[in-house]
């Protein structure tokens, strides 16, 4: 049974990659010290999958601490790093404790990965590298452009250091770079678990309607886009759980030509603000409470993925829509709520 490592793994997105890894038979360590997750997270997964997953509470900063990992499970086939601090607005804020920790965490669990000579690297970028693209929809050819926050400056280095880092090296970077991922998983028994308020737009969707928030607001509806309100590409995070584990199936079975590999996840559908709150009005039979707001500092007007390579390359489709995103969303509110 291959082992891969999944750091960050409590969280949104590492928590589904690992169901989505354990289903397809993989064997999992996870290390996540729950900076921004909850230990809970072990036990949906193991409920979902029927599979106890190892995590390993480390803090990927501190090197040593890293290399013990790596010396407690030699042989990773592949690693995933999701393991990161997230929020834009945040690293605005406070920039150092973004570059700190997003950039030597990285650069510790890449350097194992180079020593230990892992395969394969598949690391957590995001569409934010591409600041405001001149051409949508966007491929792995837009150019990338100085980003909008320090969290998108962290996934831009991100891409360079492990370019860098392990070039000519046994190990293959492969940067997946997110739209945005959103919903929850199909079994109602796992999703988007913010400690705080969510500042995405579905969380904030899912918190309006069940009441812990008293509204939504639409941050402006004066964009040039067919209805004012701004434009993004939500991908099921299941549809993004799934991709990583073609990746580095694609990598391993030689598929991949680039060193480094760069590929786009998004389902290559725009979705405005309005019309997003309009899908899960649909899907809920719930009229939500929102009202239009000033511009958010940071956002940009339109963004969505051409992914024609994720297909070519990973044999990958996305098999869910807004409205999936929505039911989902929306049934794991519910349920997280009674817990
Ligand atoms: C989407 C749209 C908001 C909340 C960011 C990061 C990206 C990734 C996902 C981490 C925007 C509008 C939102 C609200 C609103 N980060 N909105 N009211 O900013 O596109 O992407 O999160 O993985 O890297 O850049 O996502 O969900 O915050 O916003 O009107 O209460 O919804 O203005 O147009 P974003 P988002």
């Amino acid at each position: 049974m291959q082992k891969v490592l999944v750091t960050g793994g409590c969280g949104y997105i590492g928590s589904h990659t690992i169901v989505d890894l354990v289903q397809a038979g993989y064997e999992v360590v996870s290390v996540d010290n729950f900076a921004n997750s909850s230990p809970d997270t072990l036990d949906r997964i193991e409920q979902i999958t029927g599979v106890r997953v190892e995590n390993m509470a480390v803090d990927l900063c501190d090197l040593a601490a890293t290399r013990e990992v790596f010396a407690a499970h030699p042989g990773f086939a592949g690693i995933i790093h999701f393991a990161a601090h997230k929020a834009v607005g945040e690293s605005v804020a406070k920039p150092f404790k973004y570059f700190r920790n997003n950039l030597l965490s990285l650069i510790n669990v890449a350097e194992c990965a180079r020593d230990h000579k892992v395969a394969c690297l598949v690391y957590s970028s995001s569409c934010t590298v591409y600041g405001i693209p001149d051409k949508l929809p966007v491929t792995e050819q837009t150019p990338v452009k100085p980003a909008e926050s320090p969290y998108g400056r962290t996934k831009q280095m991100g891409e360079q250091i492990l370019a860098d880092g392990l070039k000519g090296t046994d190990t293959r970077s492969i940067s997946l770079r997110y739209f945005n991922p959103a919903g929850a998983h199909t079994s109602g028994m796992m999703g988007e678990s913010p400690l705080a308020q969510g500042a995405n737009l579905v969380p904030a969707i899912t918190e309006t309607a069940i009441g812990v928030r008293p509204v939504i607001e639409v941050f402006g509806d004066d964009y040039d886009t067919r209805d004012g309100t701004c434009i993004r590409d939500y991908i099921h995070i299941m549809d993004l759980a799934r991709a990583h584990r073609l990746s580095m199936e694609a990598s391993w079975a030689g598929k991949l030509a680039g060193e480094p590999e760069f590929i786009n996840l998004g389902i290559g559908e725009g979705v405005t603000v309005l019309e997003a709150i309009h899908a899960f009005e649909e899907v809920s039979s719930t009229q939500l409470n929102y009202r239009i707001t000033d511009r958010r500092p940071g956002d940009i007007p339109a963004i969505y993925a051409d992914y024609s390579k994720a297909r070519e390359v990973l044999g990958w489709e996305p098999e869910f829509a807004i409205t999936d995103i929505m039911r989902t969303a929306w049934e794991w509110e519910q349920r997280r709520r009674t817990q």
